[in-house]
């Protein structure tokens, strides 16, 4: 019989990974599974279509949503005729403020550990208008494109109220220091200003970035349906327990009466939580008394789900004549909204990236009447490594020095803002590597001197880097039966990244098993653990809870095993998962199989369920990922138009994984970093608040022809204080790019544009 053995969080040493003080033997792999380029096991799914996501599960009775948008920022609504809409045909209901059900608000994201909601406004309670696109009522029909027509037919007046839409006015009314997770966003060491002033050499200049909106491949879609009281909801998410959690709240039911699932998603990239979709979708069945699939169009993803805020930034650095960092100055303001807990964070990466003797590291917020804010990859770094790196870049021009070299004079031995030992940094081997492979040498340091035919020659760098987090929730199951099999089940996710591949290779090796005697099985909130994919922490989440579930397994299996096994006598913490079994780590001869070891107690399975330890290593060391990006450009003198033609990416995000969908996650970074540097840009109507460009023909991202072979190398040093040795490579590849792409068009062009995006007519 089944047998769940619940245990209590293992504690660890804060310095190793085994219970005991051990490293975790995974760092020292034995079957080869971890590292290797495995192809992802999703992927045969996918390109059969077999792969059901959010909006392809079809339940008996389904009704489809429309969602109407209101067209100011401020104000109420007078007038909503929906009668002409009810009238329409094939139409079930129109919901409204008028009929919704009553909900509270969502648990705003960040402000608990399983809060989702991207705002915690009143989702359809009232009249009242507070961001220009915000909805004011969901149709549903027997099809969608009979609610898309009915929706045409709602007819509505305001009453408008003053907004503040424009950014300038906002600022002019005040800012706040800004706070993430809690935290003011605020770092001052010494007199960096003082500093600034007496410097020998600086920088002093401003760095601009507009607003970004999220394009997942896949839009915001679910499919719904309630049983009485309990709700089921097939979701793209990246937080299936978070949103199980949030979701309850809303609708004052427990927990477990709400069922998320999200087997696969197209794309989240820190928009793929709880927005109103769900909530309206979730209300408007409830009221219809029939399963309901939301479907947001690639204009509905832009009015209801937040994307990247605007920044402003001033990046100042003094040096000492031969390049020494004295100060560092890194403030500014962003945009943002009072129902909203994400200012972009944009002063992160300054905090750890160089050695200096004073630091003045402030976000100011600047509230405005739009759509809340989210995270979206690499919040904060994505930009501040822009202003960063450019700065840095501009301060070794004024020094006359190669701007790698000015980076590695500055290295920190220790982490500059927080004192703390660094868990594992090797930038500088990735610098040099990056360096020698791209050919780092061969640059023309004096801008504007390489040209081929009418198009100018650069080439650039930059520092790329991310935080290491793990969030406490991680847990897991391992059920291991007979026949030799392990299944691993964790409330993750795939979100298209190579999750369910990783992992397998993870629990494999940690298990001793080969890859197809192995099921990972996630994106289910019944499942254990709460566990976000995201802050590029899902991969460690994951790895410490199945590495507490894999030492409860080996204390159950231990105890099974008895004295006639060759184990006997044996504590947890001396074996491992060796060929098929249980072996003594550093006697490989005292091994039994797992069937052997069930087989002589006739069990046919053993399920183990167990909690990831607190995540302290982030208390005693100062933990990131780092890269260095190379990038070359060609500038068309004529048109103005720039081209990557070649880049490269050298990291050093700990222990690699899986070569394969690691060297995608890092190059798909690299990808849209490129277009943060050169195209993408949210229009926003500072009169109106409106979003302007709600759709790919009109916000531009990188196409095939716009993404030149990226090169990616690492270098494969586990980190000794994670899981498995792996740092996180989710956001990293984003960061640096957009600065090592200014970098290259300022040595191609000797233009330096501080305002993202490069369009071609800044370099007419
Ligand atoms: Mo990432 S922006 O934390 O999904």
């Amino acid at each position: 019989a089944a047998q769940t053995v619940l245990k209590k969080a293992v504690e660890l040493a804060p310095d190793s990974w085994i219970p005991g003080g051990k490293p975790d033997p995974l760092i020292h792999h034995r079957h080869g599974h971890v590292g290797k380029p495995v192809s992802r096991i999703d992927g045969p799914l996918k390109v059969q279509g077999k792969a059901t996501f959010a909006a392809e599960f079809t339940l008996e009775g389904m009704a489809y949503a429309a969602v109407a948008f209101g067209t100011v920022p401020k104000g109420r609504i007078a007038t909503l005729d929906t009668t002409r809409a009810e009238a329409a045909p094939g139409v079930i209901l129109v919901m409204t403020y008028r009929n919704a059900p009553r909900m509270h608000p969502m648990p705003l994201f960040l402000t608990g550990e399983k809060a989702a909601g991207g705002d915690n406004l009143p989702i359809m309670q009232d009249d009242r208008i507070h961001w220009n696109g915000q909805p004011i009522a969901v149709v549903l029909a027997e099809t969608q494109e009979q609610a898309d027509h009915a929706k045409s037919l709602i007819r509505v007046t305001y009453e408008v109220e003053t907004a503040t839409t424009a950014f300038a006015e906002a600022k002019a009314q005040g800012t706040e220091p800004g706070l993430f997770m809690g935290h003011p966003l605020e770092v001052e060491i010494g007199d960096a200003e003082a500093a600034l002033a007496k410097a020998a050499v600086k920088v002093d200049v401003g760095y601009r970035t507009p607003r970004h909106n999220h394009n997942a491949i896949e839009p915001h879609a679910a499919t719904l349906a309630w049983d009485g009281d309990n709700l089921m909801i097939h979701d793209a998410s990246q937080a299936v327990g978070h949103t199980a959690w949030s979701l309850a709240k809303v609708f004052g039911i427990n927990e477990r009466q709400v069922h998320v699932t999200s087997p696969y998603v197209g794309g989240g990239f820190g928009s793929k939580t709880l927005w109103q979709h769900q909530v309206l979708a979730a209300a408007a069945s409830k009221l219809a008394g029939r399963p309901v699939r939301i479907a947001l169009s690639r204009e509905g993803v832009y009015r209801m789900v937040g994307g990247r805020t605007l920044t402003e930034q001033r990046v100042a650095i003094g040096a000492k004549a031969d390049g020494r960092f004295e100060a560092i100055i890194h403030t500014g303001t962003v945009a943002m909204t009072r129902h909203n807990a994400l200012p972009e964070p944009f002063i992160l990466p300054a905090r750890s990236a160089y050695a200096a003797e004073s630091f003045k590291l402030d976000v100011e917020v600047a509230y405005l009447d739009m759509l809340a804010n989210t995270f979206m990859r690499a919040p904060g770094e994505a930009v501040g490594t822009f202003g960063l790196e450019c700065a840095v870049d501009e301060l070794a021009v004024a020094l006359g020095m190669d701007p790698v070299e000015l980076r590695i004079l500055n290295e920190p031995d220790k982490d500059p803002t927080e004192g703390t030992p660094f868990s594992a940094r090797h930038i500088v081997e990735a610098w040099r590597a990056g360096a020698e492979r791209f050919g780092w040498a061969n640059r023309n340091p004096t801008p504007g001197a390489v040209r081929d035919g009418e198009w100018l020659v650069g080439m650039g760098c930059a520092t790329a880097t991310y935080p290491y987090y793990r969030m406490p929730g991680g847990a897991a199951r391992i059920t291991l039966t007979q026949d030799g099999r392990a299944r691993v089940e964790i409330a993750a996710h795939e979100m298209g990244m190579g999750t369910a591949t990783a992992q397998t290779q993870v629990t494999a090796e940690r298990l001793g098993l080969e890859l197809d005697q192995v099921t990972f099985a996630y994106g289910d909130s019944w499942q254990p653990g709460v566990v976000l994919a995201g802050g590029s922490q899902q991969t460690a989440a994951i790895g410490a809870a199945v590495i507490a579930a894999q030492h409860a397994l080996v204390t159950e299996l231990l105890k099974l095993a008895g004295n006639d096994s060759p184990l006997a006598g044996l504590k947890a913490d001396e074996v491992g998962g060796f060929a098929g079994g249980l072996a003594k780590l550093d006697d490989l001869s005292r091994h039994e199989s797992y069937a052997s070891i069930l087989a002589r107690v006739q069990r046919h399975e053993v399920v183990v369920e167990a909690s990831a330890p607190l995540p302290l290593e982030t208390q005693h060391w100062s933990m990131h990922s780092y890269g260095a990006m190379f990038c070359e450009v060609r500038v068309n003198t004529i048109t103005g138009e720039t081209r990557v033609s070649r880049f490269l990416g050298s990291f050093d995000c700990g222990r690699i994984l899986n070569a394969k969908t690691a060297a995608s996650q890092l190059r798909g970074g690299i990808i849209m970093g490129l277009g943060l540097a050169l195209m993408e840009e949210t229009q926003f109507d500072e009169r109106k608040g409106r979003i302007m460009n709600p759709s790919l023909a009109e916000y531009h991202v990188p196409v095939h022809l716009d993404v030149p072979a990226i090169e990616v190398i690492w270098t494969d040093i586990p980190d000794p204080h994670t899981p498995m040795g792996a740092r996180g490579i989710g956001e990293i590849g984003i960061t640096g790019t957009g600065a090592a792409v200014a970098n290259a068009i300022y040595n191609a062009t000797g233009k330096r544009i501080r305002d993202l995006p490069i369009t071609l007519d800044k370099l007419m």
